[in-house]
Order: C-alpha cells, then structure tokens, then sequence
C-alpha cells in the first residue's frame, strides 16, 4: 500500500494537541466508494470525493479532496440528568443514491440525524418583492412585476438537515444500521435497539431491550448491531460479553429472544482477571454475502458461520505480540481504558481483514494464505506515494534493526477507525486527527 492523498486538509498535526475537537471519530465510504465521509469529535463531517480521472494528469487520478464539511452535531445539555451531551459524531451511515442528491445518516450518543447534501450551481434572481440580498422592496416603489431568472454561479455544496430522530435513547448510541428496505434503519445503544423508518422521527420501536429490572443485576451490554445485507428481517448484535445473537423480527415484535446464539466456550486454563475485558466485542459486521459474521474483540478478529454457533471458522490475533499484550494490559486498562473500539473492515474480494491496533499500527490478514502484515500510518514514515514498508515488533531478545522493540510502542496513538473502499483495494485510516488515504501498488 501507498500513501495515496498527501494533502488532507483538516489535517493539524502541529497543534492536534491543542484541538482535540479534531480526532477523527468515524470514516465510511459510500456504496461505490466516490465519497468518503469522517465524523470527527467536534461534531463535524467531512465529505470527500474522489477526483474524475484525467489524462493530463496521470499521477493525480483519483485523489480525494474535500467536497463539503458541515456540523452535524453541537454540544447540547440534558437539564434533567445535569449531564453534557457531547457532539462527537459516533457512526455515519450512507443512503444508496436515489437522485441528485446524496443522503447520510450521523449520530452522536443520542440523536441521529439524516443530512442531505446537494450541489447548487444556480441562483434565482429578479424577485419581485426583495432585491438580491434578500431585503424586503417597499411595496408603493414597486410599479411593475418581473420575472424571476436562474443565472449560474460557482459551485455550492450545500447540506442540510432532513429530519431529526431523538429523545428515544436514554444510553449512548453505539450503532447505526440501514436496513436492506431503505425505508427503515435501526440505531443501538447500550442497553436498547430501536427501528425507525427514515419518514417518521416522533416515533420508533424498540426492538430489543435487555434492560433487567434491576440495574444491578446488569451483566452485560450491547457494544454493536448491524442488519443482514439481503433480509430486511434479520439483524445481530454483539456484547460485552463475547457473545453475538442473531435476531429475526418476523418471530415477534420484541426481539428479547435470539434466534441464533454465538459464543465461543472459554477454555478454563486461559481464565484470567482480563478474561470478561477483552472478550468483550467492539464491532459485528455481515460479510457482503450475508453468509457470515465478523467480530472483533480486544485481542482478535473472528469469523463465524451463520450455520456454527459453538465456535468461529477463522481466529486472527491482533498481533504477535499478544502475549505480551496480555502481560501489558494491568497497565493498559487502568491508563487508556478498554474503550478502545478498534474497528475492523474486510476488502472487496472478502479475503482481506484490516484492523487498527496501538502505535499507530494497523493490520491486515490475508484469509487464503493466513498471512498477515503489519503497517503503520505516521507522517514521518509515509511519504507521499512512497510504499508501506512492514513494521515487525520484536518481543523480549535481540532486537534486529528494522525492528521495533515492545517498549517503545506508543500505546497512546491508536487506530479505532479504518474503511476500505467497496470495490478497490483503497484504504481510509484514521489516526487521531489525520486522516491517511492508501491505495494498493498494483492499481
Ligand atoms: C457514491 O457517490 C458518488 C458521487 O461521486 C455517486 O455518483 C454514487 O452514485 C454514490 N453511490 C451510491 C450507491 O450512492
Ligand atoms: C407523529 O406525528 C404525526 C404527524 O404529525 C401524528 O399524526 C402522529 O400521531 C404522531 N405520533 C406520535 C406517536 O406522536
Ligand atoms: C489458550 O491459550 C493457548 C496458549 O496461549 C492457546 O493456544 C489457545 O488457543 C487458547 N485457547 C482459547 C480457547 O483461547
């Protein structure tokens, strides 16, 4: 892979610290990969569209470059809890096109909202009753009548809200799924899931709630859901406690009870104080055919079959280094938390897994060969057009010299979000507030 798109604009490396609003929190293509959209912490979306091939410009096809940025979300207040909701964008979710028009879903920890962005590249003018800045004419100076013209004018990106969902969540939102109908999605938080249709925002159905009666007794909760991509009946989500159950909505209204349970059975020598942490499951996705599930938790990336449920058909560790993760996270946990929601994405051919990991790593299995690399996305490695070199991390031992020692990992800088484009091997990492566009060589 190579760095594909060298200016990112957005990108404030030298004073990230400064501007933490600006930390990527979501990336996601649309469904032909031509616009791409991240969410950042401050609320905002970036829309970026790739550039038309032209001949003239060999070296510079298919680059992105940023096509509309509006605040989707600002810091409201809840007077009823005292409790600040925060803008960060949590999930962006497109609509397939249907007209001029494109259309997304964004939502922060408790409203989701649907955008539409369009372009306008002409104005009416010669109204009757304003001039051209809008300000009302006196009527008594208005002797005849006119009729108003489109003239063009440069190029307008405008986006603008279609309809507001809210107050249906009382936890935070972690999921946005659009349903195979396009008239329904349905949006996950951490105790309830509800469905909506994209048409009425003062209503919606709660379609799974494993809220106990008593709080207390809460043992577990809803990290990440997801529609099938063909049956607008079947929907899974995961938790926090490694397990993933597979719902179908025409079995009853409330989907309290699975249709299909997958877990795998812990092996009791393995058991340890971390066990019930990294079990937990920060991302379930449907492969493109809808034949199998893809979870990734704290140490691993698994695949299942929709027709196995006691164990995943493929186990891939996050890293080499997982031992010495395992040994690490006493001081990990406490420090960064496990809220570390790394994501995961699989290519178009379905044979390549991608993950963010710590330092600024990420990963990528190969499920044919079982091979894996290892990658990183800094500014100081990654060179306009210069080619990815594999990163190796040595454990304990001699350290050879394109290696790079276990102690030196920088467990601050992580990648949590990543997306691959629909039907090219493009890649969108986002690292804190930047954001790396790869392409693969051979393209
Ligand atoms: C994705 O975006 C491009 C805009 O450049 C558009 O032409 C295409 O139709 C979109 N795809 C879908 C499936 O919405
Ligand atoms: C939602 O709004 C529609 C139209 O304003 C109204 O007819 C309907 O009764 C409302 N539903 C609820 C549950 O408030
Ligand atoms: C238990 O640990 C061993 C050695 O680390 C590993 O090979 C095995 O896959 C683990 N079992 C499970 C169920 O994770």
């Amino acid at each position: 892979f190579l760095l594909f798109s060298p200016d990112v604009p957005g990108d404030h490396s030298a004073v990230w610290a400064s501007r933490k609003s600006d930390i990527i929190s979501t990336v996601e293509f649309n469904h032909t990969g031509e616009l791409l959209a991240t969410g950042d912490k401050g609320g905002r979306v970036v829309i970026f569209q790739r550039e038309q091939e032209s001949k003239n410009q060999v070296h510079r096809r298919g680059e992105y470059n940023v096509y509309s940025t509006f605040q989707s979300h600002e810091p409201e207040f809840d007077y009823l809890k005292s409790l600040e909701i925060e803008e960060k964008i949590n999930k962006i979710r497109w609509l397939p096109q249907q007209n001029a028009a494109y259309f997304l879903l964004s939502t922060n920890d408790k409203t989701v909202k649907l955008w539409k962005v369009s372009e306008r590249d002409k104005r009416p003018e010669g109204y009757n009753l304003k001039d051209e800045e809008g300000r009302l004419r006196d009527p008594a100076t208005i002797t005849t009548l006119r009729v108003p013209v489109l003239r063009p004018m440069d190029l307008m990106v405008e986006a603008t809200p279609r309809r507001v969902f809210a107050n249906a969540h009382t936890y935070h939102i972690n999921s946005i799924s659009v349903n195979s109908d396009y008239e329904t999605y349905m949006s996950a938080d951490d105790l309830r899931i509800n469905l909506w249709n994209f048409e009425i925002t003062n209503q919606s159905f709660n379609i799974v709630d494993i809220k106990p009666a008593n709080m207390e007794e809460l043992t577990e909760v809803i990290t990440a859901a997801e529609f099938h991509p063909h049956h607008c009946n079947t929907f899974v989500y995961s938790s926090s406690k490694g397990t993933i159950r597979l719902c179908d909505m025409r079995a009853s209204a409330l989907c309290d009870r699975h249709t299909k349970f997958f877990e795998e059975p812990e092996d009791p020598s393995n058991r340890s104080f971390f066990s019930e942490i990294i079990s937990s499951i920060s991302d379930v996705k449907f492969s493109h055919s809808g034949r199998y599930i893809m979870t990734r938790d704290y140490l691993t990336v698994k695949v299942w079959d929709l027709n196995m449920e006691n164990r995943p058909i493929e186990t891939y560790q996050r890293a080499r280094i997982q031992d010495h993760l395992r040994n690490t996270l006493c001081y990990l946990i406490p420090d960064h938390g496990l809220n570390n929601r790394m994501l995961f994405n699989i290519n178009n051919i379905k044979i390549v897994i991608m993950t963010g990991s710590y330092n600024n790593f990420f990963r990528m299995f190969d499920r044919n060969t079982k091979r894996d690399v290892t990658l990183e996305a800094s500014r100081e490695n990654s060179k306009p057009r210069a080619i990815l070199k594999p990163r190796k991390v040595c454990v304990g031992g001699k350290r050879r010299k394109d290696e790079i020692s276990v102690d030196s990992l920088d467990f601050s800088k992580k990648i949590l979000h990543t997306a691959w484009h629909p039907s090219e091997n493009i890649i969108a990492v986002a690292a804190t507030n930047n954001l790396y566009i790869f392409q693969d060589k051979v393209n």
